[in-house]
């Protein structure tokens, strides 16, 4: 897995609104995006662009990834997006986000703009990364190609609103079970995504819920992607937030676990521990595989920031 920034809360905010732009520097969200696309009425855009290159350029946004969504390639919009936002803010944005994407050409299109707008404003070629939003069934079959497109792809995110529209899905209540389906029915899209996202070695991210305030209903739907292997999710609420930071990052018993299972094999393959393949961890064995299951979970422990509340002693004799 590419280095893992953590991205366990992603707060859309309107480019639209500049109290709420305001407001969301003080938030304890991972990253901030802030949009151009459907959350800004069409009359909206200009005004919304330059809101946002203010609101970029003051700063103030600690260590929040910054990222910036942008209107998809079928609009009029992406071009003069792009445009303004890269060139009168660009040193101080770390992603574009791309709505829709139907295939990897959406992507290469934009990867080229980008570095258009960062030669004429004498950035470094390449800094700005690209989310891609799938948000169709057109994007979901090509995902894979997406994954792959550029090397600024930083995140696969599932948008399931508009996808849910997109396959003509019998329900408005975005990301949740319904009582007429046995099962998931958002299962094989958010592993078509998580596949090709771990193939690329970039992070998946789940996409909103809308029912902002049950926050114990977004729990239940995070829970789900997060179990997956899914790195984070939306939230379009502050109330939302502390939900996702906790759901992705690992609980603090299986951070320790983790950590613990590091030192534990560390030491078992070491000359001092007997230069051992496989070894006991109080009643459970662990091997290479566990060293790789313990990295994943320890990782995401030490980006959410987690401390260890135990340590590693090795066992006599
Ligand atoms: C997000 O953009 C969605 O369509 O769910
Ligand atoms: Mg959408």
């Amino acid at each position: 897995m590419a280095e893992l920034r953590s991205r366990r809360s992603n707060l859309a905010v309107p480019g639209s609104n500049p109290r709420f732009l305001d407001k969301a520097r003080g938030l304890d969200a991972d990253q901030v995006f802030l949009d151009l696309e459907d959350a800004c009425a069409p009359l909206a855009k200009p005004a919304a662009r330059k809101n946002i290159v203010a609101a970029l350029t003051e700063g103030g946004w600690g260590d929040k990834i910054r990222t910036v969504r942008v209107n998809d390639w079928t609009t009029q919009w992406t071009y003069q997006d792009v445009i303004e936002v890269v060139g009168g803010a660009g040193a101080d944005l770390d992603c574009i986000m791309l709505p829709k994407v139907q295939d990897a050409g959406q992507v290469q299109a934009l990867d080229m703009l980008l570095a258009q707008v960062e030669r004429a404003h004498g950035l470094p070629v390449g800094r700005i990364g690209i989310e891609a939003q799938i948000e169709t069934a057109q994007g979901l079959v090509n995902v894979n190609q997406i994954a792959f497109a550029s090397p600024r792809i930083e995140t696969i995110i599932f948008g399931p609103a508009d996808f849910m529209a997109s396959i003509n899905m019998k329900s408005l209540v975005v990301g949740a079970l319904h009582p007429d389906y046995p099962g998931d029915p958002f299962h094989y899209i958010l592993m078509q995504i998580l596949m090709a996202a771990r193939a690329r070695g970039v992070q998946a991210i789940d996409g909103p819920f809308l029912q902002v305030r049950d926050v114990d209903a977004f729990r239940e739907v995070a829970r789900r992607s997060a179990m997956l292997g899914f790195d984070g999710k939306w939230v379009l609420h502050p109330g939302q937030i502390d939900a996702a930071n906790e759901i992705y990052a690992p609980s603090q018993a299986d951070y320790d676990h983790a950590e613990l299972i590091l030192d534990a094999y560390d030491w078992a393959t070491s000359e001092a521990g007997g230069a051992k393949g496989s070894a006991m961890l109080g009643d459970e064995m662990i091997d290479e595989a566990s060293r790789k299951m313990a990295l994943v979970i320890a990782g995401k422990g030490r980006a959410a920031g987690l401390s260890r509340t135990s340590s590693f002693t090795p066992p006599e004799g």
